[in-house]
């Protein structure tokens, strides 16, 4: 008699109830055949556009990140999103973030202090950073690599006392991709594809839990409908406009400036039983 297999646990019961729901679901909406049948061609379609990502980060990360930071103190959490580039440039606080000759939009000043959430100041924690450009565009995916490679992303160090004053350009909101399978899929549920603009942060320190997170701004037209559902009051912050003319000479810039100041407290690490 052949011996049974065993599988892995954890898999055999998420994969098993994942199973038992489609097939639920597929009696609950009587699924036909060829609706089955073009539910196959969406995905393939979606795997060969290269949107596997973009589709699962668009309807399900939000939901993957609340589970996953239920209980969790400190900044709150928010979505990576498919827009990450691991090795972005080493800079040191303060810094410019890499830029284009004629970056378009407004100067924004970031500036704050990583702590722990027992309030110690973690010196040369390392801010990840990337966002799109004032029209909405990301670097790596829809701006050509060779016209701006690692425009608006760095990993930032911040100084020995945390601090971090880092110079970017303010965002704009921008619409997920929509000419493929996503965007085909968002317009048949009646959706819309905006999201509120943000600035994406991974802050790692050695002696604390990475803090996967983004800040939105006050007043943003898509702030309450992002189409990814990542929006968390704590992290709406409002952009601070300087106009003073000496102040502006001061820094060489020749039109009004944007500031926010937000500081950040990352939870110890849990360290698991062996
Ligand atoms: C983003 O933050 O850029 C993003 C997140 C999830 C899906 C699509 C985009
Ligand atoms: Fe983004």
């Amino acid at each position: 008699m052949a011996a049974k297999q065993i599988g892995d646990p954890r898999l055999t019961e998420v994969v098993e109830d994942l199973l038992a729901t489609l097939r639920g679901f597929i009696r609950k909406h009587q699924i036909s055949h060829e609706e089955y049948r073009r539910a196959l061609a969406f995905m393939i379609e979606t795997a060969e556009k290269g949107e596997i990502p973009l589709l699962f980060d668009v309807f399900l990360e939000a939901t993957v990140d609340q589970v996953d930071a239920a209980g969790r103190d400190g900044t709150e959490t928010s979505v990576e999103g498919p827009f990450y580039a691991p090795n972005a440039p080493l800079m040191k606080s303060p810094c410019v973030l890499p830029h284009r000759a004629s970056e378009p939009g407004d100067v924004l000043l970031l500036s704050g202090v990583v702590r722990s959430t027992d309030s110690e100041a973690l010196g040369g924690a390392m801010l990840d950073m990337w966002q799109s450009d004032a029209q909405g565009a990301y670097s790596h995916f829809n701006i050509p690599e060779d016209r701006a490679p690692w425009n608006l992303r760095a990993r930032v160090i911040a100084d020995e006392n945390g601090r971090f004053e880092v110079q970017t350009w303010v965002p704009s909101p921008y619409q997920v991709p929509k000419d493929g399978p996503t965007g085909a899929l968002l317009r048949g549920i009646g959706r819309h594809a905006w999201r509120p603009a943000h600035l994406h942060l991974r802050i790692t320190h050695d002696s604390c839990e990475t803090l996967t997170t983004q800040l939105f701004f006050t007043g943003d037209p898509w702030i309450d409908s992002d189409v990814v559902g990542a929006v968390k009051q704590s992290l709406i912050v409002t952009l601070n406009k300087h106009q003073d003319p000496a102040d502006l000479l001061k820094r060489g810039f020749d039109k009004p400036y944007y500031t926010i100041s937000y500081d950040f407290a990352l939870p110890r690490l849990v360290r698991k039983a062996a």
